[in-house]
């Protein structure tokens, strides 16, 4: 694997360019393009690609694990987890019927998505594929408007489609009582040098998109000084402005029933921006175990909750991170 930058650049795809008469290997690798713009925690990027045949092997790449942050993997697993989703929906644009299999969690490979050729059962709605060039996560404060019923109708319906249970958080004071928690947790990860010696890391490389000299000044910031009240009392904002804050839990805990959770949230993040919906997710409750529990009994979260995030509207579209180009992340393949 070759060692390259980040770049934008990997967000210009011609569909039109989809190998259709090559071999099955050059079409899932052109596949595996559009897999490699799916959101992940810090935009670690924590997936390595294999392609043989016509399947398509996804594994944790540790080396980009957020250790301080995400100690159990739970982030790394949903981050595989949207990859896995943005492939299955590029996959039946091209004609497959993706197959997943999910793999023990004690193996390396984490998941495979086979490419049938054959018609879905149940395809995904049409028009996730276009979305997957357009989302982007917006950390802007949003405008306070009311999700729109079918808007709300299309991301409840995910629920159905994945296992996966989606609550919609609409309630003022739960609300109120979320952005405490989010507030809190802030306090706690900022007062813990691990948590911003790798925050300030990702921020230096510019992975979180600012430019160069914003980036290393935003690191410094991160690293030496104690931010953890600015934080809090911003992001309490960020929630209290939201509308809906969405909370994706699972039955039980897991390697497996969190890439299954990537999948629900990128399906969601993958609609919503179909219908203008901005979406934010917001991760420091439920990197605190105490927390996290507090969250589900806050919520009475049907199962364990795996993923928080603000659904609303925003004035100014996001802009588009970088992403280390598919050659860096996919084993023994020429792109
Ligand atoms: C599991 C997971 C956790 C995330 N947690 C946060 C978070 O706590 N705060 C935040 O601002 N963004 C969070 N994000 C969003 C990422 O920062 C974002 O996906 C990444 O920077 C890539 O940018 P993009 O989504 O605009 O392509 C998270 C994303 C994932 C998949």
């Amino acid at each position: 694997m070759q060692a390259t930058s980040l770049t934008r650049s990997v967000w210009e795809i011609d569909a039109d360019a989809f190998p259709t008469d090559g071999p099955i290997e050059d079409q899932a690798t052109f596949v595996l393009r559009y897999a490699i713009l799916a959101p992940s925690s810090h935009n670690a990027q924590p997936w390595a690609f294999d392609v043989d045949g016509n399947e398509i092997t996804i594994a944790a790449e540790e080396s980009r694990w957020l250790e301080a942050a995400d100690p159990d993997k739970r982030e790394l697993y949903i981050s595989l987890g949207c990859a896995v989703e943005n492939c299955c929906v590029a996959a039946e644009q091209f004609g497959f019927d993706p197959e997943v299999e999910y793999h023990d969690p004690a193996s390396a490979d984490v998941v495979t998505v086979t490419l049938e050729a054959d018609e879905p059962a149940d395809p995904r709605p049409a028009d996730l594929f276009d979305a997957l060039t357009t989302r982007a996560t917006s950390h802007e404060l949003f405008d306070g408007r009311p999700l729109e019923d079918t808007a709300r109708e299309r991301l409840e319906a995910v629920e159905t489609a994945t296992g996966v249970t989606l609550q919609v958080v609409e309630d003022p004071v739960l609300k109120t009582a979320v952005a405490e928690l989010q507030a809190e947790a802030d306090r706690r990860q900022m007062d813990d040098p691990a948590y911003r010696r790798d925050l300030g890391h990702w921020v230096g490389i510019g992975a979180l998109g600012s430019s160069w000299l914003l980036a290393r000044i935003g690191q410094a910031v991160l690293t030496h000084l104690d931010v953890g009240d600015r934080e809090a009392a911003k992001n309490s904002k960020l929630v209290q402005s939201a509308p809906a804050i969405g909370v994706l839990s699972t039955d039980s805990d897991g390697p497996v029933a969190q890439v299954r959770t990537g999948q629900a949230f990128e399906r969601i993040a993958l609609l919503a921006d179909s219908e203008g919906v901005a979406v934010h997710p917001m991760s420091q409750t439920l990197e605190r175990q105490a927390l996290r529990t507090q969250l589900g009994d806050l919520l009475d979260t049907p199962g364990v909750p795996q993923h928080l995030f603000r659904l609303g509207y925003a004035d100014e579209a996001a802009e588009h991170t970088p992403r280390w180009p598919l050659e860096t992340v996919l084993a023994d393949r020429v792109v």
